[in-house]
């Protein structure tokens, strides 16, 4: 079975966030005798395409409207990877130091179908047809109703949703950028009056994954705007929970550590991580370190988190580090806070893939009290390396953290998103890590906790299964 994965991000390639750790991770747990998992993603001006070098092996153009853009497949010249990825290369309007911005309407939409009109050339078509989030969320539309596209129709595609917060709309004024179809089926474009093209996703694509079985549920309640479609097509939805690589999520062999560690040098191990932190930050090793990883925005909480550090510093003995970037008041905000508490909070704005890494290995808690996790990856790696995470009952978070309070609990949770119940959470770890036998007992639990995606891959082949020919 051929599957191809099309994707606007894929780790190492270009990264976001959780979406490339899935794209980058899926196809290596997929492939095995009877599979062959490729991965087709835009060209970017990134640091990967810097330091690698690439090879042409087909070069075209595709129209886009009323304009011509010349577009290259390129393929790594040596394997770096342990799977296939062919590059989108369209010198005009992929090729940008950024991945998203604020219009990219033409450039995702020239993505998608410069990758058809390439897969048009191939000798045998892909049995399946991986889409992931609204970027690609065209494809399983014009799969079935772009006339250029006729001889695609029989192949099964499935597309998942990592985030429906965003949709990819876009005005009917550009409707010509699409190839031409039957304009009687416009409709299956149309949500609210724009075209949006996770909407036209969910109509047209043979199956809709989500990244947890709670999201797949809670989008049914709310799901920006999508809720009454997602609750029509609830038959063709199925959630699977997300893995993480364990390959490269590993705390014996990570090479971003400051040291390595197993289940039976834990404590050595995450305090090394954890003293470099505090040197770099200018903290305290001594007292518990609470960390945020992620983007500030408001599905993150990120709005209250100036008000819940300074309410939390204020009442507890505790260090508090946070890697983000984002909403700018937010960043502001944070910024200010520094000098409030020097010695115990501080902030690296900006994306830093090597810190993450060490912030997972040093913090003792990682707090994610999110308004929206679709799955969320962070807590899993937190589990992984021995730090206890601080959740909001929500979507990913609700399937994968247990509260100490329940049967085999190793987590901390809440229930809502307010100043009050993230400070409260908090006291609680503070008491957890008061009690040091308790929390190195459940530190050694989670390290244990099997979140590779060895299970997940297999559930997305049964469901290629259930639909392919
Ligand atoms: P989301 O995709 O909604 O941002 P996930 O929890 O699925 O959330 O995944 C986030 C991924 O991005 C993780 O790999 C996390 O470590 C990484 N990440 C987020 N923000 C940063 C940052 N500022 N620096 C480094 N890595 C980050
Ligand atoms: C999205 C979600 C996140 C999920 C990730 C990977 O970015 O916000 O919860 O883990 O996709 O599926």
């Amino acid at each position: 079975m051929n599957i191809i994965h099309i994707s606007a991000e894929c780790y190492p390639i270009a990264k976001v966030g959780g979406l490339a750790d899935v794209v980058g991770a899926l196809p290596k747990y997929q492939n095995n005798e009877n599979v062959r998992s490729q991965v087709i993603v835009p060209f970017y001006d990134n640091a990967f395409t810097k330091a690698n070098s690439f090879a042409t092996i087909q070069q075209s153009s595709i129209i886009l409207g009323d304009q011509s853009y010349a577009f290259n497949i390129l393929v790594l010249d040596e394997k770096p990877l342990e799977f296939d990825v062919f590059f989108i290369d369209i010198p005009d309007l992929l090729f940008k130091n950024y991945v998203y911005s604020s219009s990219d309407t033409e450039r995702f939409l020239a993505f998608q179908i410069a990758t058809l009109d390439w897969l048009l050339t191939w000798e045998s078509y892909p049995d399946i047809i991986h889409c992931h989030d609204h970027h690609t969320g065209l494809i399983p539309f014009m799969l079935q109703e772009s006339f250029k596209y006729e001889a695609f129709r029989k192949i099964p595609n499935i597309l998942t949703i990592h985030n429906a917060q965003y949709q990819g709309w876009f005005s009917h004024d550009k409707v010509g950028l699409i190839p031409p179809f039957n304009f009687d089926h416009v409709g299956l474009l149309d949500w609210g009056g724009n075209i949006n093209p996770l909407a036209a996703a969910i109509k047209c694509a043979w199956r809709i994954t989500t990244v947890s079985p709670s999201y797949m549920e809670e989008l049914k309640q709310a799901a920006n705007g999508l809720e009454p479609l997602l609750s029509a097509e609830s038959d063709k939805c199925v959630g699977i929970l997300n893995g993480i690589d364990t390959n490269v999520w590993n705390p014996e062999t990570d090479h971003y550590l400051v040291k390595n560690y197993k289940l039976k040098n834990v404590s050595a191990g995450a305090t090394a991580n954890k003293k470099h932190l505090c040197n770099a930050f200018n903290l305290n090793p001594k007292k518990p370190l609470f960390a945020f990883i992620g983007r500030l925005v408001y599905e993150k909480g990120s709005d209250i988190f100036p008000e819940v550090f300074k309410q939390t510093l204020e009442e507890n003995d505790i260090s508090i580090l946070l890697l983000g970037s984002g909403n700018p008041e937010t960043e502001a905000q944070l910024e200010a806070l520094k000098p409030l508490f020097t010695g115990r909070f501080n902030a690296h704005i900006g994306y830093d893939e090597q810190l993450s890494h060490i912030v997972y290995a040093g913090a003792d808690f990682l707090l994610m009290p999110s308004r929206v996790e679709p799955c969320g990856l962070n807590q899993m790696y937190a589990l992984r390396y021995g730090t206890i995470p601080i959740v909001r009952s929500i979507g990913g978070l609700k399937d994968t953290v247990i509260d100490i309070e329940e049967e085999n609990g190793f987590g901390i949770c809440h229930q809502n998103v307010t100043v009050t119940e993230i400070t409260e959470a908090i006291n609680r770890g503070v008491a957890l890590y008061k009690s040091q036998p308790k929390y190195k007992a459940i530190q050694k639990q989670i390290m244990e906790i099997d979140h590779s995606w060895d299970v997940s891959a297999q559930d997305y082949i049964k469901l290629y299964h259930s639909i392919k020919n």
